[in-house]
């Protein structure tokens, strides 16, 4: 059933795989999926607009210029109007030009005006494949969220046999339901999580860090994933295992941790659970720091982080629609949640006690408060895992109302 009624954008790029995307529509179409298509000038030397029209029973869409289409603005609709897009296959150049945001031709104005989440189904020579440049602009892709499927290793059309091969329709499909979990209220939505704690490097071997464990935050971004969000998790040092479905950007330190959360959005919610430093060292050593005998210890003068939260929260018209954070305190929880409400301009707070006598770091458990603009729901002690289903419902919940409001 999870596809039942889901929007899906079939783009269909110029490489010989693109005979499949024949069967993945008809496949989509069984499940109950709308795919509608946009094939690139190379794509129709492989398929014709006219089979994949028959098999959409839409029309197929190949023109940016077209002035017949929503007064030339059909790049923008076709995005809006999707819940999710494909790219199959997804060719070196076409990834190529989403790492770089070129917008040359239909696909690649839609890929860059989406707000929508983008699954990829590489397929090339296993040359292209493996080469620097095409995995550099994967690695881009993937830590702004992109989801993957493929490719597997096999022959392949060009008489070589290697990685390059586009993933068995069956294998998209199957990723394509995965993405929509079992029709999860956050199907179709996406979610920026950050995590754990970072690390303000002092000279190459010694930094400063807190004892954040990441287990909330992970746990965070695992619940909105089994809701069916696209979630990307942007996570600090931690000694825990990737949450499955979730796209991870590992970082260090709070400056790389703000970078990476940009450049994950577009995000229709953001829960910021990283226990981000507040300060660097002003001057980092670019060797390591020694002991001088007799001479003073030194003193390390430190300059503030950007505040990622309060950054996503006003960050104007890419600001999510609901922006959640954390306030970990040791005393005054609500009156300080409060306060840090206002200041960050967030949606949500929710406040934990991380007194030593609570256990909260590192631990398997937390009481959490949920201080709002419209007062205080304090739960119970839970385990971490049900304390992230639980609001993962509140933000589905929230989010649903959002949108009825608009
Ligand atoms: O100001 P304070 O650190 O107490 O605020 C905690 C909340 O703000 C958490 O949600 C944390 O993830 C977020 N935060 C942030 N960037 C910072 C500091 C805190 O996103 N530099």
């Amino acid at each position: 059933m999870a596809l039942v009624g889901r929007r899906v954008l079939l783009i269909v790029a110029g490489g010989i795989a693109a005979y499949k995307c024949l069967d993945l529509i008809r496949r989509l179409r069984e499940r109950g999926a709308r795919p509608r298509c946009v094939l690139t000038r190379g794509g129709a030397q492989f398929v014709t607009p006219l089979s994949l029209a028959a098999l959409t029973e839409d029309r197929v869409y190949d023109d940016l210029f077209s002035l017949t289409e929503d007064n030339g603005m059909s790049h923008i609709r076709l995005s809006r109007e999707a819940d999710l897009v494909v790219v199959a296959p997804a060719t070196a150049d076409l990834m190529a030009k989403m790492a770089t945001g070129l917008a040359d031709d239909l696909a690649s104005t839609v890929l860059l005006a989406s707000d929508k989440p983008i699954l990829l189904a590489p397929s090339m020579n296993l040359f292209m494949w493996n080469h620097p440049a095409t995995q550099a602009n994967l690695a881009t892709l993937r830590r702004r969220g992109v989801l993957q499927v493929g490719p597997g290793a096999g022959d392949l059309a060009c008489g070589e046999v290697g990685d390059g091969r586009m993933a068995e329709v069956g294998d998209i499909v199957a990723a394509i339901e995965a993405h929509f979990g079992a029709a999860g209220p956050l199907a179709g939505r996406r979610a920026l999580v950050t995590s754990g704690p970072t690390h303000e490097p002092i000279d190459p071997v010694r930094f400063i860090a807190n004892r954040s464990s990441g287990k909330q935050g992970h746990a965070i971004a695992a619940a909105l994933e089994r809701l069916g969000a696209a979630v990307t998790l942007v996570s600090g040092p931690v000694a825990l295992p990737d949450p499955p479905g979730v796209a991870v950007v590992k970082v260090e330190t709070a400056v790389e941790m703000k970078e990476a959360c940009f450049a994950a959005l577009p995000a229709d919610v953001a829960v910021c659970a990283a226990a981000v430093a507040d300060w660097r060292v002003a001057e980092q050593a670019q060797e390591k720091r020694k002991k001088v005998e007799g001479a003073p210890p030194p003193t390390l003068a430190l300059t503030p982080n950007p505040d990622i939260l309060a950054g996503l929260a006003a960050a104007g018209g890419r600001r999510p629609r609901l922006v959640v954070g954390f306030a970990a305190e040791t005393e005054n929880l609500i009156g300080h949640a409060q306060a840090k409400l206002a200041r960050k301009g967030c949606d949500l707070i929710v406040a934990n006690d991380v007194s030593p006598a609570a256990g909260t770091f590192g631990g398997d458990s937390n009481t959490v408060h949920l201080v709002g603009p419209d007062g205080v729901e304090s739960w119970p002690a839970l385990p971490k895992e049900a304390v992230a289903a639980r609001l993962a419902e509140w933000i589905a919940a929230r989010l649903a109302a959002v949108v009825e409001d608009r």
